[in-house]
Order: structure tokens, then sequence, then C-alpha cells
């Protein structure tokens, strides 16, 4: 059975080699390379990915090197206690086009007012926060993108109002349990009109390994 993707008992605290604390999210090792040749395929090869709910900053780390010179990573979480680990890893990486981590809560109205992105990036955040979460991330998008500028949601997904697969069953469960208000939100029934709504249209469905699937949107033109 696949292993979902939840910070939880698989994710880990440590140091790095100036003792800064920073987390390790074992699925990014798992996930990472399954994703990036579809970045590569929808973001734009210029300007600014913001990068929504960054979590360890592995992602950030492993993406941005690997990505076109004309493109600039700019990492965020809600949480400012993950900041310094993420800008960690992003150090590490060597790679001069990674800003430095900053804090954005999409469930605030105005998260996007002082930032500006060619492209949004958001792994594993919509079924692990409330769903006001998604709603701010789609308006923000719709208010922060440019015409046909993407928004890549990477993560577990009902289809249809049903599950992919027999782990996410369990999995679902146990997110409700962890708090009533996450839950593995249904890409035709909820994530797609919430989108429509705030003037994003789905470009492609893309399968990735263990039930999961990214969801590529774009701004209305
Ligand atoms: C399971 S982690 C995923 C991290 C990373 N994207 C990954 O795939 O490993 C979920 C992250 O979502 C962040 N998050 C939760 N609610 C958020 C919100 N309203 N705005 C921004 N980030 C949020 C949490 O702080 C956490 O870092």
């Amino acid at each position: 059975m696949p292993t979902p993707e939840i910070h939880g008992p698989n994710a880990s605290s440590g140091k790095d080699a100036e003792g800064e604390p920073r987390r390790h999210a074992p699925s990014t090792l798992r996930n990472r390379d399954a994703i990036l040749p579809v970045l590569i395929d929808h973001l734009p090869t210029e300007g600014r990915v913001l990068e929504i709910a960054s979590g360890t900053g592995e992602h950030a780390a492993f993406f941005a090197p690997r990505l076109p010179d004309g493109l600039v990573w700019q990492p965020t979480d809600r949480d400012p206690s993950a900041l310094a680990g993420i800008d960690s890893y992003t150090a590490d990486s060597g790679c001069a086009r990674i800003e430095p981590a900053r804090v954005v809560d999409v469930s605030h109205r105005l998260w996007a007012e002082d930032l500006s992105a060619d492209a949004l990036f958001c792994a594993n955040m919509i079924h692990i926060a409330p769903w006001i979460a998604t709603l701010g991330l789609m308006a923000g998008a719709g208010r922060l993108l440019p015409p046909g500028a993407p928004l890549l949601l990477y993560g577990p997904f009902r289809r249809d109002g049903r599950h992919t697969g027999d782990g996410n069953v369990d999995f679902d469960r146990s997110l409700k349990q962890r708090d009533p208000e996450w839950g593995i939100r249904d890409l035709e029934g909820e994530v797609l009109p919430a989108a429509q709504q705030a003037g994003l249209a789905l470009r492609t469905v893309v399968a990735m390994p263990a039930n999961n699937l990214i969801v590529v949107l774009e701004r209305h033109v």
C-alpha cells in the first residue's frame, strides 16, 4: 500500500552543519522525481514561482536548481518556525535563484496583496488544512497570476466523489480524526468549482505515483 504523505510520524527534525534547526519529510524524496518533469512542462521559463506551503523546504531546494535559469523560486509557509529550516536546505542547494522563505498564510483574505508571481506551486496542503485555505489559495491565485499562468496542486484527490485508491480511504479517515476540517478534497465536486469561481480553469491532470495527482489550473485569459 502506498505510504500516505503527511507530516506527522514520518516527518523528523534535525540540525544542519551550522546547528540550524531543519525538518525532513521522507515523502519529498519519494515524489520529487515524478513532480519535476511536470513542473518543467507547465511552468514558464522566466519569472517568479511562488511556492505555497513549502514545509521543510526540501522541494524548493531540489526543484529550483533543476528549472530554467530564468525562474526565481520563492518558498513560503504559514508556519514562521519553518522558515529557518527552509532557508537552510535552500542554502545547501547552492542555487542563487531561491529567495529567502517568507510567511504566507493563504487563509488570510489579503495574503496575495504584496506578492508577485508568474506561477504558483502548492504540494500536500489542501487536504491538511481547513477548506478555507483552498478557497484562499484560489482567490489569491486569481488575483496574482497573469492571464494563462499556472497554479500546480500536488497531492491526493477524490475523483467524482470516489477515492482513487484503497490507501486513500484510510488516509482520509486519519486526516479527519486529526482535524475534522481536514480531508482529501474532491476534484470535480469541490476543487474545480472553487477554482472556476476564482477565475481559474483546468489545464490538465497528471497522474502521480502512490495515488496522487498534479492538477494544473491556469488563470483565465
Ligand atoms: C504536509 S505539509 C506539506 C509541505 C510540502 N509542501 C511537502 O509537500 O512536503 C503541509 C504544509 O502546509 C502548511 N500550511 C497549512 N495551512 C496553510 C495555510 N493556510 N497557508 C500556507 N501554508 C499552510 C503547513 O504549515 C505545512 O508546512
